[in-house]
Parts: C-alpha cells; structure tokens; sequence
C-alpha cells in the first residue's frame, strides 16, 4: 500500500520523541535551512503567516535562556527557533497598505495565531526528525515574557511563545506511552469514558499504575501540601478525598503529582496576572 519512502517517513514520525541530551555537532546551515523551508510552507489562517521564528545560536543567548526557563539541557541544543506571534509586522503591512487594523482587539484572532504558530513548530519538528535532528519543545518562556522580550529585542505587539531546541541527540531517548487511538479519537461525536475505562486506559495502560510511595514526615509534608491546595482549589469536601487517597495509597499517584504538585494550580495561576500584563503592554487590548 505504501511505498518504502513513505513507510520510513511514518515510522520516522510515528517514533518520534522529544530529546533533551545532544551531542556537540554542529548542525549543518543547509539542514537548518531546510528544516525552516518547511516550516514556513505551513498552514496559516488567512495565510497571514503572524508568526516570526527568532533564531538563536549565540551560546551567551542560549544559557541566558537556559536559565531563565530553569532547564540546563537548553544551552547545549545547536539552535534554539523562538516562535513569537508576531503581530508587529502585520500591523506594519497593514499601515504601509492603509488599512484598517484592529486585529490586537480581537481574541479570536489571537487564538488562530497560536494555532498557526503551533502548525508551523510541527511542521519543523516533522522535518526535524525525517533528518535525523532532535527537538524539544520549552513552553516556559511564558513565564519569562519580560526578559525573552529584552533579550530577543521584541518590539510591541508580539509575544514568545514557544521554543524548539534543535541540534543532533544523544540518542538515548525515551518512547513515551501516549494514549491509545480508541481513547484519542472519537467516531462522529464525541463519547465520554466511564470511570472503569479511565483506570484501565489512563491510570494502568499510560501510567502503569505509576505511585510515588511516601512514608513518615515525607508523607505527612505530601498530605498538608495536598489538602492545601485541594482546599483552595476545590473546596474541604474534594480536599477530604484527595488526602484519604493519597493515605489509602501511601503516596500519590501520576494525576496527583501532575496536577498538584508538577503543575500546582496555585501556582500556575499565580501567573496569570503577570502573564495578562504581559500581553496588556505589548499592545494586545482583547483582555477583559
Ligand atoms: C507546548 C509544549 C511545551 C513543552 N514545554 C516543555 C518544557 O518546557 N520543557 C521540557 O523539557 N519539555 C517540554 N515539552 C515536551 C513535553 O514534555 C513532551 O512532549 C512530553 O513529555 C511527551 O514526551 P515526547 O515528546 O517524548 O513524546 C513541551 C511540549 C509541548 C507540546
């Protein structure tokens, strides 16, 4: 059914994973080039493309990026490609052309500007790994809009938004277990799991029934933490059944660690004023 070109480029991408070791080989201009050709062939809505790629290789500006987003491995990928929703140049375009502009009102619009950046991040990635070079998406940069907008020298009306490190890997990654395609895809409209489906496809297939067992002080730091948060987030009635599992389990489980503790909603939402400052003094106006 498929030609052997096509099979090894579906057995590229189906076994894609992201990488965060690399080795020090440079990545070729003529490779990097193409990889960007790729990108920029991606889907745009309206083809507005409202996306710029900021390519970065200087080694001061990649460990100051490391750093700011608190991950080492960033410094040693060969390029970092800061995707930045770019609503300057189009503004720009708009003014040289005399056009009525007010996409920054519009969340909308906004909306379908991280779609198209995000089109163009897979497409890059896709071309990545057909030529043997390692991605890793960083999504922290949102929360260090201010010094990636200093460091890349962004103008108004455009924010970071996501970067890929890109440069040859260590080989040795991981084949992360993603769920299953009955669970993923829905035949016509959508259908809801039972809670028996969850344990068997999330809990046990995806997670292998992960636990992190804890015992004594540890246990007792986990189950304040928890109720903590539960409480604040859902209510005493929730907290009450959140600590009684974790007691019932001796530890936490994977949907505990990443939603209260990896993730801490209280501090992921913390984040949101600065984050809506943030998009307010770059000129975008569609906040409430
Ligand atoms: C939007 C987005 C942001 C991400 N941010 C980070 C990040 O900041 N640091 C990191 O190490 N990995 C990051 N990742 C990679 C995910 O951790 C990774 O895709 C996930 O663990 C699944 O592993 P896999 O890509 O090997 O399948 C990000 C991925 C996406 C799609």
């Amino acid at each position: 059914m498929y030609n052997d070109m096509q099979k090894q480029a579906l057995t590229v991408l189906k076994n894609r994973y992201s990488h965060r070791k690399f080795i020090d080989k440079p990545l070729e201009d003529e490779v990097l080039d193409e990889i960007l050709d790729v990108g920029l062939a991606a889907a745009s809505g309206g083809n507005l493309q409202p996306v710029s790629i900021i390519k970065v290789k200087d080694i001061d500006r990649k460990t100051e990026i490391s750093k700011l987003c608190n991950q080492g491995f960033i410094k040693d990928a060969d390029t970092l490609l800061v995707f930045v929703i770019d609503y300057f140049r189009m503004k720009q375009w708009a003014i040289v052309e005399k056009a009525p502009f007010g996409r920054e009102h519009a969340f909308r619009d906004f909306i379908i500007a991280i779609e198209d950046a995000m089109c163009m991040a897979q497409s890059i990635e896709c071309a990545a790994n057909l030529l043997g070079v390692g991605n890793v998406y960083i999504g922290t940069v949102n929360a260090r809009y201010e010094e990636m907008k200093e460091i890349l020298d962004l103008p108004e009306l455009t924010v970071p938004i996501l970067i890929s490190c890109l440069g040859y890997a260590d080989d040795k990654g991981m084949n992360r277990i993603k769920l299953k395609k009955e669970v993923v895809v829905h035949e016509e409209t959508y259908k809801k799991l039972s809670d028996e489906d969850v344990k068997r496809e999330i809990c046990e297939y995806k997670y292998d029934n992960w636990l992190q067992k804890l015992e004594g002080e540890v246990l007792d730091k986990y189950i304040k933490h928890f109720n903590d948060v539960a409480t604040k987030v859902n209510g005493e009635e929730w907290a009450k059944k959140v600590t009684d599992k974790i007691i019932d389990q001796g530890g936490i489980n994977r949907a505990q660690y990443r939603f209260g503790w990896h993730y801490n909603p209280l501090v992921q939402r913390s984040y949101n004023e600065k984050i809506f400052k943030f998009y307010k003094d770059q000129g975008f106006k569609f906040l409430p």
